[in-house]
């Protein structure tokens, strides 16, 4: 199986300290890789190397088979797709919900053509209706709810049928509904061996879809663990993780929970 993702080494430094130290991680073809950590970690710090918007301090970076630095990476990013939060603020808020996951295919966060090819937009109604999103085509992007946005998030990244697909906290803000609903559709594409490589990032292990495969655990920068999930998932590595004392448990449905020890 070929790379996906190879991080040597790599350190993010900004205002003399680091952010991210020493990361060495692999991502392989055909995985599905969860990032936990508290905040500030250094998850969406990892998540814009992966997606080539962040060049590290020091080590190597390489991302589907390119080497940071060596390639053009507007070569490179059209073969990576992004639903992040930082995203959704750059995109006009008068588009419609269809257009915002149009522009994705020309990599631009603006509608400035009227000439998309008939075939565009039928992928885009495409992921939009795999996503649960085809009544709100015509809204606009700025009206809808938080779920809705992040699901229009994730079919606009699909759009350009990326390789690796990055994913930062796409579950917030959700109420339990539209969380359970959207882990259910990306432990869908996770099983889909069509579908990308995935690596997403989140707080709570009960967002984990069924089908994710590896775990990434970080704390203040550096690598805690990383490995298959039935085996890095464990209490005392994600206690170790979140400074606290919690039990982790693996439910019948593939799913995962934690909670705290209760005090005695
Ligand atoms: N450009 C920057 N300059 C200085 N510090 C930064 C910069 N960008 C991020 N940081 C800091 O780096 C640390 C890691 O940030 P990052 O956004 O990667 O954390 P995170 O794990 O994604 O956290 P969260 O769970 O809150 O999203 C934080 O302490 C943040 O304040
Ligand atoms: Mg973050």
């Amino acid at each position: 199986m070929s790379d996906v993702l190879e991080l040597v080494d790599v350190s993010v430094v900004r205002e003399g300290r680091a952010l991210v130290e020493q990361v060495s991680w692999s991502v392989k073809e055909g995985e599905r890789w969860v990032i936990l950590g508290p905040n500030g970690a250094g998850k969406t710090t990892l998540l814009n190397v992966a997606s080539s918007y962040l060049f590290p301090s020091a080590g190597s970076a390489r991302v589907l088979g390119e080497q940071l630095g060596r390639v053009d990476v507007f070569d490179l990013r059209p073969r990576i797709g992004i639903a992040g939060i930082a995203l959704a603020d750059k995109l006009p808020r008068s588009q419609t919900v269809l257009q915002t996951v149009l522009t994705a295919a020309y990599g631009m966060t603006a509608s400035w053509r009227e000439d998309y090819d008939e075939i565009d937009e039928q992928r885009a109604r495409a992921f939009l209706d795999r996503l649960g999103m085809n009544a709100y085509l015509d809204r606009k992007f700025g009206t809808l709810s938080e779920g809705e946005r992040k699901r229009t998030l994730i079919a606009r990244a699909m759009m350009t049928d990326p390789e690796l697909l990055l994913l930062d906290e796409p579950a917030a803000g959700l109420d339990l509904g539209g969380r359970e609903d959207l882990v259910r559709r990306l432990g869908r594409l996770a099983r889909d061996p069509f579908a990308p490589s995935m690596i997403m990032v989140t707080h709570h292990v009960e967002e984990i879809p069924p089908g994710f495969t590896h775990v990434l655990m970080i704390r203040q920068g550096k690598v805690l663990t990383a490995g298959p999930l039935d085996l890095e998932l464990t209490s005392s590595n994600l206690s170790h993780c979140f400074g606290l004392p919690l039990v982790v448990e693996h439910n019948g449905n593939d799913r995962w929970t934690a909670q705290g020890l209760p005090l005695k």
